[in-house]
């Protein structure tokens, strides 16, 4: 079921996760939501303050898709694997529900000057961002010189074994399967029984080499799984 509306939509010539392409709708609205409010107090526009509050009460309605969406390609982008920025995700959205219905019931003809209202379009707006920011680590990973120092060793491994054939995370050999991105990197275990034995995406022999545990260690693996993952980001394609 869910993978024939990926495979209408791939056939439609829209050939990617649905959820990040929407989630615009509700950041947008609670952004915007919270800069009207601000306004409405700090120039006495009582009207600004009637525009917040149905920014928030169409980012509420909004939220509702978003969830289904970041839930349905959780599911088939990732199987339901639990990445911590996915963990973090499913831990907040239900925050934002309820902090969001608590704005719409509050804000519910109150004026800006009211400080609960701006509060907890504040409280949205803060959960709003962090949600995004784990958006962007699932898809982009951590980027930029001020790598933590748990990602060392992988980052190590990385030059010295994959970098030639996979610089920035493409494939010389092979521009088709990129490492960025890859169903490989699903899980930790995925990855380590591909590396030991690697294949093309219809199990028939490629040209990447395997890595024995005598070349990487199945903990040297795991530790470049880490830094693959944390800085070229999660699986996009299945
Ligand atoms: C000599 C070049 C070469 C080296 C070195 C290499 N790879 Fe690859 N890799 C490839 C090629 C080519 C493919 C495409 C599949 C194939 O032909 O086997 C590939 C495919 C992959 C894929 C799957 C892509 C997909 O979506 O199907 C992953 C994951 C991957 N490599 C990870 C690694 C890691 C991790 C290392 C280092 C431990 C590494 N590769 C080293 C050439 C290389």
């Amino acid at each position: 079921m869910l993978d024939s509306i990926y495979e209408f939509l791939a056939r439609l010539g829209y050939a990617h996760p649905i959820h990040p392409t929407e989630v615009h709708m509700p950041i947008g609205l609670v952004v915007g939501a919270f800069i009207f409010a601000w306004i409405a107090l700090l120039f006495q526009r009582p009207k600004l303050a009637q525009t917040a509050y149905h920014c928030i009460v169409l980012a509420f309605i909004w939220l509702f898709p978003t969830v289904l969406f970041g839930v349905m390609d959780w599911q088939h982008y990732y199987a339901g694997a639990m990445p911590f920025p996915i963990k973090i995700k499913l831990i907040l959205a239900p925050v934002l529900l309820v902090l969001l219905a608590g704005a719409v019931l509050l804000g519910r003809g109150r004026g800006a000057e009211s400080k609960a209202v701006l509060t907890s379009y504040g409280l949205c707006f803060l959960v709003v961002v962090v949600l995004g920011y784990f958006g962007g680590q699932l898809v982009y990973g951590i980027q930029g010189p001020s790598l933590p120092d748990e990602l060392k060793a992988g980052a190590r491994l990385f030059s010295a074994h994959c970098s030639s054939c996979h610089p920035q995370g493409g494939n010389v050999i092979n521009p088709d399967l990129p490492l960025k991105g890859s169903p490989q990197l699903v899980d930790p275990n995925v990855f380590v029984a591909f590396i030991r034995n690697p294949k093309m995406p219809d199990g028939s022999a490629g040209s990447m080499p395997a890595f024995p545990s005598a070349q990487i260690s199945d903990r040297e693996a795991e530790s470049l799984y880490e830094y693959i993952v944390q800085t070229m980001g999660y699986p996009t394609r299945k």
